[in-house]
């Protein structure tokens, strides 16, 4: 639409289709043919293919997708250690999930896993994503294993955390819960309120005894091991702002091949997802 022209104005800026491809849509043709059938949008309006962005300021969005256009902009998946804590300083002096990727550009996690839970943890500085996925409407959903204290769950046991249990800060969502072996659990939530899924077990009785996160919305990565980090691939960014994107309410979702054997202990066996690209900078 002529009346669309951003930022960028008619001459200023980047081709569309360049930044789109830049972006990881595919080649320039592929970016062309969106373009040309009207599925990208500029700040919410359908985009010309003669038009050009700001890719600093313009909105771009794929199928009612935000595009991450900005250059500079870094996604990393980190499997976060035991004592490891989820922030960007620690007034203890203990190590962050900060000091484990390259110091610039500067990022911060995408919410938090306590010091003494382990698994995947997103580390950014592309601050839209982070309000999407923290916001509650559109939160993704988060997928860990429980070993807990105690043995096997009972049916009831099981049956009331898919239900919900009332914690001291009410009653939580409906959850995906199985147990894959005596004493393991594999809990997929929505929610993300403090410590959730150890207080699920303790008001079970069965107190967690480990904690693993295996999951957030569309990202696995079974070859990751502790205290390894990678960027995050194309498909997978994409994914991750599309799940970002659906509303909250939404099924529970998983990747594919979900449900996989257990072996306890190592994030890095217990998934189906992610596949062998571990460029580790
Ligand atoms: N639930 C917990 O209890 N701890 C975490 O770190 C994440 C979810």
């Amino acid at each position: 639409m002529s009346g669309d022209l951003g930022p960028a104005g008619p001459a200023g800026g980047v081709r569309l289709q360049k930044v789109l491809a830049r972006a990881g849509l595919g080649s320039r043709r592929v970016a062309d043919e969106l373009v040309s059938a009207g599925r990208v949008k500029v700040n919410g309006q359908v985009a010309d293919p003669g038009r050009r962005v700001d890719p600093e300021i313009d909105r771009v969005e794929v199928d009612g997708v935000p595009v991450a256009v900005r250059p500079g902009l870094v996604h990393y998946l980190l499997n976060k250690p035991a004592g490891v804590v989820s922030t960007v300083s620690d007034p203890e002096g203990r190590p962050t999930v900060v000091s484990l990727v390259p110091a610039e550009p500067r990022v911060h996690p995408v919410g938090r896993l306590d010091a003494d839970t382990e698994g995947l943890i997103l580390l950014t500085n592309d601050g839209e994503l982070t309000n999407r996925l923290t916001h509650p409407r559109y939160g993704v959903d988060k997928e860990y294993l429980a070993h807990v204290d105690g043995g096997a769950l009972r049916p009831h046991q099981l049956r009331a955390l898919r239900d919900g249990v009332v914690l001291d800060d009410g009653t939580t969502a409906p959850a995906r819960v199985s147990q894959p072996s005596p004493g393991v659990l594999r809990i997929t939530i929505h929610e993300g309120r403090n410590r959730q899924v150890r207080r699920m077990c303790s008001a079970v009785g069965h107190p967690v005894l480990r904690l693993v996160r295996v999951r957030i919305g569309p990202l696995r990565d079974p070859d990751l091991g502790p205290g390894e980090w990678r960027p995050l691939r194309v498909a997978e960014l994409h994914a991750l702002q599309a799940a970002a994107t659906a509303t909250a309410g939404d099924p529970v979702t998983t990747t594919a091949g979900d449900p996989e054997p257990v072996i306890p202990g190592d994030p890095g066996t217990l998934g189906t997802g992610g596949g062998p690209d571990r460029a580790l900078r």
